[in-house]
């Protein structure tokens, strides 16, 4: 008989049979693209988040691009942004022939310091562009004052309320970009939407996602440069049943997270593993990975390997985009621009999370790790 542990994966969507009954009705009306259920979501996630307008697009990066040209970012410009994000923060300034230039982040929550954005400010500095890192909210006030275009990511916190007034995150207004591949809150296999209150910035996304075409003219004419960002309407049924059941899944994971704090106290306090940071001053995090900061001196690569040998799945999570190899070679960029992120990179682990997680998976995890930091 085998003795194979079962493998806790680090992430698992929750899909069912509203999605299947969702997507099986878009197969069966034949209508798979431009088609209704397109609209119905946006209207959807926009009254979700307390958006005027919202934009289905085909990924979060493609939403992050299609932003910034709305924001007017172009060629020779610069945004400032935060090294501690997925590489799709900075690549999408790129497409758009701008530089990203970075400014070191906050030791506690993990976002763009305010401070250090502010000293990275040019005449060039076309729009700042926050990341909610892990769900929780950027201090966008602190942003807002400088009177600069602003995109937000907020590819990872859906469910987030912003600390000032704890509205949603995403119904502020600026452009705010959402991410729906299968790790994230809400799935739609791959797929994004942008939330924004200006309508001339809605018109003018909504025609470059669809090859530059506007709603008033023939299938093949085109106005402008656009591209194909679509997201279909199989996507958008996907979407539609899984903002449904949003609120479970959004408790879910917090309750997971819950699990996590009790069952790695000991860790904390004992070997120095340092947790995600607690909900402060009226902010709330909507809970995307549960990411962990290994203390000084531990070999992270053979902590994974220790945790994968007791069936759990752990990934580095998140290295530095400016000392990818791709962002050195281009822009010089060298270790120790940046401490506070390079710190975080270097020491951050990622563990199982997903909002079926029991607590006894939670309790396996936290065993492995002691056993892996031993
Ligand atoms: C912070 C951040 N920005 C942007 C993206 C890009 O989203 P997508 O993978 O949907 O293109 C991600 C996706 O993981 C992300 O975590």
């Amino acid at each position: 008989m085998s003795t194979q542990l079962d493998v806790i994966p680090l992430a698992k969507p929750v899909i069912g049979e509203p999605e299947e009954q969702a997507v099986l009705d878009v197969l069966r009306s034949g209508h798979l693209s431009l088609g209704p259920r397109v609209p119905a979501f946006e209207a959807a996630f926009a009254e979700r988040v307390g958006a005027r307008h919202a934009c289905a697009v085909s990924s979060g990066t493609t939403g992050l691009h299609l932003a910034l040209r709305a924001v007017g970012v172009e060629a020779g410009d610069e945004v400032v942004t935060s090294p501690f994000s997925f590489v799709a923060t900075a690549n999408a300034v790129l497409y758009q022939g701008a530089r990203p230039v970075f400014a070191d982040i906050d030791p506690v929550t993990l976002n763009l310091d305010p401070a250090a954005a502010d000293a990275a400010i040019t005449e060039r500095t076309r729009a700042l562009l926050p990341v909610h890192i892990f769900g929780y909210p950027a201090d966008m006030p602190a942003f807002e004052r400088r009177g600069l275009p602003i995109v937000e990511d907020a590819a990872e916190a859906l469910g987030a309320r912003y600390a000032d007034g704890g509205a949603p995150v995403g119904g502020r207004g600026h452009p705010a970009i959402f991410g729906f591949y299968a790790n994230k809150q809400m799935t739609t296999g791959e797929g994004g939407m942008i939330t924004l209150g200006s309508a001339e910035h809605k018109e003018r996304i909504d025609s470059e996602r669809n090859q530059g075409r506007a709603p008033d003219m023939g299938w093949l004419d085109h106005d402008r440069l656009g591209f194909n960002y679509r997201l279909s309407d199989i996507a958008c049924a996907l979407g539609l049943a899984q903002l449904g059941r949003l609120d479970d899944m959004l408790a879910a994971r917090a309750r997971v997270a819950g699990w996590y704090r009790e069952a790695l106290a000991e860790l904390v306090a004992e070997r120095g593993v340092t947790l995600p940071c607690p909900d402060a001053d009226g902010a709330v995090r909507g809970w995307f990975v549960f990411v962990v900061q290994l203390p000084a001196g531990v070999d992270r690569d053979a902590a994974v390997l220790a945790l994968r040998d007791h069936g759990v799945q752990s990934k580095p999570y998140l290295p530095a985009i400016h000392l990818m190899s791709y962002y050195r070679e281009r822009f010089g960029h060298r270790p120790g621009e940046f401490p506070v992120c390079e710190a975080v990179a270097d020491a951050s682990l990622a563990l199982p999370f997903f909002p079926a997680m029991t607590e006894a998976q939670v309790e396996r995890v936290a065993a492995a790790l002691a056993a892996a930091l031993t």
